[in-house]
């Protein structure tokens, strides 16, 4: 604030502060029950109709009333900061008391009980912080906010989501794994669109193919010339078909589809999506989170994300 304004209001402030004591001091008087002479009755020298005005003091506890007000504006105008850059008397460990004061106040418990919350746990290892009930608390909290809408409120994935809880990965469950797909994101690389270079016929055998490395009903013939070109997809998928961490290729001989509703009749995946995934081509992209999320906050996560399989197989 200016000095003008600082003048100013310490003036208007002061002034009002000796009319206020002034008034209430000038019209102190003796109440009428308390004066000597019954006779001797103060009247104002208003009269309306005959009738009179007695010149009568305050109240008594209108009185204190306004003396209290005035007290408390007193020791106010000491302890609170502002006239002329006073900065007020220190109340709270030695801050003095200003919105500024206590926003600071605030950030410094906000802080404190930050580094508690979090620092701490910046320390342990994903394996220890995955069995510490509280920071699993935690971890469960930030999973709600940031991966929720994706992977499931419970974690079991969606249609091209996959399920963080069953222990069957694209790119590894090690801790180190997790933590990569978290700070840095993921991105399926070459599950091209096969349908134009296999055509029709050889998108159909290579998913009946497909099918026989699960133990699933399959047509035998097709199959059988499906497996020739399945030489083509074991590069990412393995020979075997069992997948590779390293390409992010899902395993194709277990019943954990990451593009499959499945029907009663054949969960996991229909043999129309296992086509469709061959014919169409797919490419999943897990967000990095590293522009988003504090390290800390992703150490805290991969441990969760780490729990929720030892949890599954733990039980
Ligand atoms: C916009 C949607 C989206 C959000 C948000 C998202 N994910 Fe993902 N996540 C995916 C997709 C899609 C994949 C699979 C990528 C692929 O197909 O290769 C994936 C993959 C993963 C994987 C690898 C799984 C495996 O089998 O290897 C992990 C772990 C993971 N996400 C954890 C998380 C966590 C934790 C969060 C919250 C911080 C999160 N995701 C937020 C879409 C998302
Ligand atoms: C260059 C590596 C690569 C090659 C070659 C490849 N794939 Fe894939 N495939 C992937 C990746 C990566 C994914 C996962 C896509 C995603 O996460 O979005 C995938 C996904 C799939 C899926 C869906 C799996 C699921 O869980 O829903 C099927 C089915 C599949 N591939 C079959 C094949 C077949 C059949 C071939 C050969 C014609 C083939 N792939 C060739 C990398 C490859």
């Amino acid at each position: 604030m200016s000095t003008f304004w600082s003048v100013w209001i310490i003036g208007l402030t002061s002034i009002n502060l000796a009319l206020i004591i002034w008034v209430l001091m000038a019209n102190r008087k003796v109440a009428v029950d308390d004066q000597a002479d019954p006779d001797d009755i103060k009247v104002t020298g208003h009269i309306y109709d005959g009738i009179e005005e007695y010149d009568n003091p305050l109240p008594k506890w209108w009185f204190q009333m306004f003396v209290i007000t005035i007290v408390f504006t007193v020791v106010y105008l000491i302890i609170y900061p502002g006239m002329g850059g006073y900065k007020g008397l220190p109340i709270f460990d030695g801050k003095t008391w200003t919105s500024r004061g206590e926003l600071a106040r605030d950030q410094d418990i906000a802080r404190a009980s930050y580094v508690d919350s979090f620092g701490k746990y910046s320390d342990m290892t994903i394996e220890a912080l995955a069995i510490d009930p509280k920071a699993n608390k935690m971890g469960a909290r930030l999973y709600s906010n940031n991966c929720a809408v994706c992977h499931g409120s419970d974690a079991g994935g969606n249609y091209g989501f996959p399920d963080l809880t069953d222990n069957d990965w694209l790119y590894g469950g090690s801790p180190e794994a997790i933590k990569h797909t978290l700070i840095n994101g993921r991105q399926a690389q070459g599950m091209l669109a096969w349908g134009e270079v296999l055509g029709e016929e050889g998108v159909v055998n290579v998913a009946e193919y497909v099918m026989s490395l699960g133990g699933r009903d399959h047509d035998v013939a097709k199959a059988e010339a499906g497996k020739d070109v399945f030489a083509t997809c074991a590069a990412c998928h393995g020979a075997d078909g069992k997948g590779s961490y390293a390409a992010g290729a899902p395993n194709l001989t277990d019943d954990i589809w990451l593009y499959g509703m499945g029907s009663i009749t054949e969960p996991g995946a229909t043999a129309k999506e296992i086509r469709q995934s061959i014919r169409n081509g797919r490419h999943g992209v897990m967000p990095a989170q590293k522009h988003k999320l504090r390290d800390d906050k992703i150490h805290l996560l991969t441990a969760y994300v780490y729990s929720l399989s030892l949890v599954e197989y733990s039980e």
